[in-house]
Parts: structure tokens; C-alpha cells; sequence
């Protein structure tokens, strides 16, 4: 049954898209990859959250947003009033991309042509999930979902409309808010990310 969900029409249900993702071969992240990690969460959901790709732990573990990403990411909803169970969490590409150094597996962006390829599952999981809206964590996400480069700094607080019936919120990656040097701009940028959260919560009803 999973090699028969993959190859053939589009997957139509999550049990497709989780057993499809394990035996994709679109792109070949999945050659260094422990696991696919799908998407989880309810369907439908009134929220999607996109973020980038599944880090160490998430490619260990098989969820999406359980290492520290996702601990800024629920310290965000939580400030935000936004619930996670009550929103589908998935990634724009779904095998984690890193290089080896010594003992630890450093994270690698995904290129174009990696984000383009996963589309198929992004684009299954939008279909299953029908989200009214759909947050956008970071670059690699908000490519992966729109389908061409749109920079968050010009785009972030404001909702964009999505051709899926969808509204779209652009926001920071949680990683992203980890790496800001200068304390003052980390926290004027995890503010402002709170700030995204909540409107895209609102948004959602
Ligand atoms: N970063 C992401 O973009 N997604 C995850 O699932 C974990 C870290």
C-alpha cells in the first residue's frame, strides 16, 4: 500500500501523504534523512503553520517542531493565545537537509528545486486541511506555499490572500528569532512574531 500511494494521482487523505512522503523520491534528501516527517495536526484545521524543513531532532523523532524551533514556536502561541491542537503543523520540505560534522548534522537550507519538488505533499496537505489560514514561518515556507520568492520583511503583518481560498500570514522562523545577535532586535523581532501570531490566530476565527 505505500508504494501504491506514491507515483500515482495525488494523494487525496493524510494516511497517503504520511506513507507517501516515506517513500518519496522527488528530490533525493531522503538518501541522509532518518525519516520523512509529514504534517500533523487536525483535518481540517482553521490554521496551518509551514515552516521550513524537519531539523536533527524532528528528523529523529518523526514530528514536525519538536526541538528548539518548536519550543520558541510554543512559547510564541502560547504568549499569542493561539492554540497548537487546534492547527495542522507541517514543513515546506519534508526531509531534514544537513551536512555531517563530526558528530553533529548541521542543518542546510533547501534549495529551489528541493522546495519545488515537496510542493506535491505541501500541496496535498492544504488540499486535506483546507486551513482559512496559512502562516508562513520564513523564507524557505512562504516559497514553498506561494510557489515564488516573497521576502517577509516587506510582507510580514499583513494578511495575504492566497488563491486556495486561503489567507496567508509571512512571519519570522522561530530559529531565525535564536540567531538575532543584537538583544534589543531579537526581542523587537520575537514581538513582533507574537504580533503575527496572534493576528493570523484572529484571522482564523
Ligand atoms: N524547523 C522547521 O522549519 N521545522 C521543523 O519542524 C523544525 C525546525
Amino acid at each position: 500500500a505505500r508504494e501504491a500511494s506514491y507515483g500515482q494521482g495525488a494523494p487525496t487523505t493524510s494516511e497517503e501523504v504520511e506513507a507517501g512522503v516515506q517513500v518519496c523520491r522527488r528530490c533525493d534528501l531522503w538518501r541522509d534523512a532518518t525519516q520523512g516527517v509529514p504534517g500533523e495536526g487536525p483535518r481540517p484545521a482553521p490554521l496551518m503553520f509551514v515552516g521550513e524543513q524537519p531539523g536533527d531532532q524532528e528528523d529523529l523523532a518523526g514530528r514536525p517542531f519538536v526541538g528548539p524551533a518548536g519550543q520558541v514556536f510554543d512559547k510564541a502561541l502560547a504568549e499569542a493565545g493561539v492554540s497548537r491542537d487546534q492547527a495542522f503543523v507541517t514543513n515546506a520540505v519534508k526531509h531534514f537537509k544537513h551536512e555531517v560534522r563530526g558528530k553533529r548534522r548541521i542543518h542546510q537550507t533547501p534549495d529551489r528545486g528541493e522546495v519545488t519538488a515537496c510542493r506535491w505533499w505541501l500541496d496535498a496537505e492544504r488540499r486535506i486541511v483546507r486551513p482559512r489560514v496559512i502562516v508562513m514561518l520564513g523564507a524557505t515556507a512562504a516559497l514553498g506555499v506561494v510557489g515564488k520568492p516573497t521576502p517577509i520583511g516587506a510582507n510580514r503583518g499583513k494578511a495575504l490572500q492566497l488563491p486556495d481560498q486561503a489567507q496567508g500570514v509571512v512571519t519570522y522562523h522561530p530559529s531565525f528569532l535564536l540567531r538575532v545577535p543584537d538583544a534589543d532586535t531579537k526581542a523587537k523581532a520575537y514581538a513582533e512574531f507574537v504580533e503575527d501570531l496572534r493576528m493570523a490566530g484572529k484571522l482564523a476565527g
